[in-house]
């Protein structure tokens, strides 16, 4: 069988990379439908070799579509997933719109994917924050061996998960300054250029940012574990691709760096880089930017806590944070559900 898909976002950072991943991954499509906002309607994008022409989503009537995937901010799905998922469409949506409705799976391919079965009732499947995407992928494994009671986690966040304009906001910001230039922030709240900015998503009445709570509320609901401590402090830095997190836990029961390497080693989506020496860990640039695994690093006993264990979790953030699950969630429903 084959399918017909549509992207909406198709021009956005993640939307052309859904398309390339479909295409990469020889996703069985019919037929493709490129949308986004009347601003770039009529313009074209490359789906291999072939050219496609955007479509406004304002009148696109999604009647025959089979998989839409939604990655064009979370007005856009609050208004136009809906209709989508009324006209026969699965939903795969990117947003933080539908993540935390209980009768919303929220999924990551390799932790939770018995989750999905619960997408006939809105006909939409949330895709789960970047930060706690990466995150969840080397810690279920541990979760499921040891029990993790308590996650503290700071984010090193790349540009890329600001979109678009992120990017050219760093690199414009960046030769301007370079050249003695001012470039006054607009898209992040503070200089992105030479800085890093503690402050991703709105502020919530209890201090942390939304970004934080993203993490907090995603891991309990993938976890099915409401129980688990989650305390983030979510940084913005000037690196385009690719998020970064320095993550400790508190277990159950102990867990050694070596046990916790040895399960990481064999689990599926995750390669561990760990050699106590220069460059034996994994960095935005050196490992994870354009790759699709999760890799782990550092992987070391906490000196102040008997039941501790750091990790440095590296992934692309657009890659397994966004694009790569959406469409390995699209992989699973064609298999079992479709
Ligand atoms: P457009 O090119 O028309 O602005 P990014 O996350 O990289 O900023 O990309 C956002 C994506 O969401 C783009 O494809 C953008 O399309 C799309 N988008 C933004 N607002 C709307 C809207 N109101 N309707 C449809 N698509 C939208």
């Amino acid at each position: 069988a084959s399918y017909k898909i549509a992207m909406v976002g198709a021009t956005g950072a993640v939307g052309e990379t859904v398309l390339s991943i479909l295409h990469e991954r020889a996703f069985p499509i019919s037929e493709l439908v490129a949308l986004a906002s009347e601003r770039s309607a009529g313009s074209t994008i490359e789906f291999g070799a072939r050219s496609i022409t955007v479509q406004n989503l304002d009148n696109y009537d999604f009647s025959g579509v089979d998989i839409a995937f939604f990655s064009a901010g979370g007005s856009v799905s609050r208004k136009h997933a809906p209709r989508a998922a009324a006209a026969g469409a699965v939903v795969i949506d990117n947003t933080s719109e539908f993540r935390y409705q209980d009768d919303i799976p929220l999924v990551i391919s390799e932790v939770n994917p018995h989750a999905i079965a619960q997408y006939k009732k809105h006909g939409i499947i949330a895709n789960p924050n970047c930060s706690t995407m990466q995150m969840l992928v080397a810690l279920a494994p541990i979760h499921h061996a040891v029990g993790i009671t308590r996650i503290n986690v700071a984010t090193y966040q790349s540009v890329s998960g600001a979109g678009r304009s992120g990017l050219d906001e760093l690199a414009k910001q960046t030769a301007a300054m370079l050249n003695g230039q001012e470039f006054p922030p607009a898209k992040f709240s503070a200089q992105i250029a030479f800085n890093v900015i503690p402050h991703i998503d709105d502020f919530q009445d209890n201090g942390y940012t939304k970004e934080e709570m993203k993490m907090v509320w995603e891991t309990r609901k993938i976890f099915e574990d409401e129980t688990i401590q989650v305390n983030p402090t979510a940084v913005r830095v000037p690196v385009f691709y690719g998020h970064a997190e320095a993550v400790h836990i508190e277990t159950r029961d102990k867990i050694s760096a070596e046990q916790a390497r040895a399960l990481l080693e064999t689990t599926s989506g995750v390669v561990v880089v760990d050699e106590r020496k220069a460059g034996g860990y994994p960095t935005p640039v050196s490992h994870a930017a354009g790759q699709d695994p999760v890799f782990v690093g550092r992987i070391r006993e906490d000196i102040s806590h008997v039941h501790g264990l750091n990790l440095w979790i590296v992934s692309d953030n657009i890659r397994k944070g966004a694009a790569l699950n959406a469409v390995q969630i699209a992989e699973l429903l064609v298999k079992s559900y479709l």
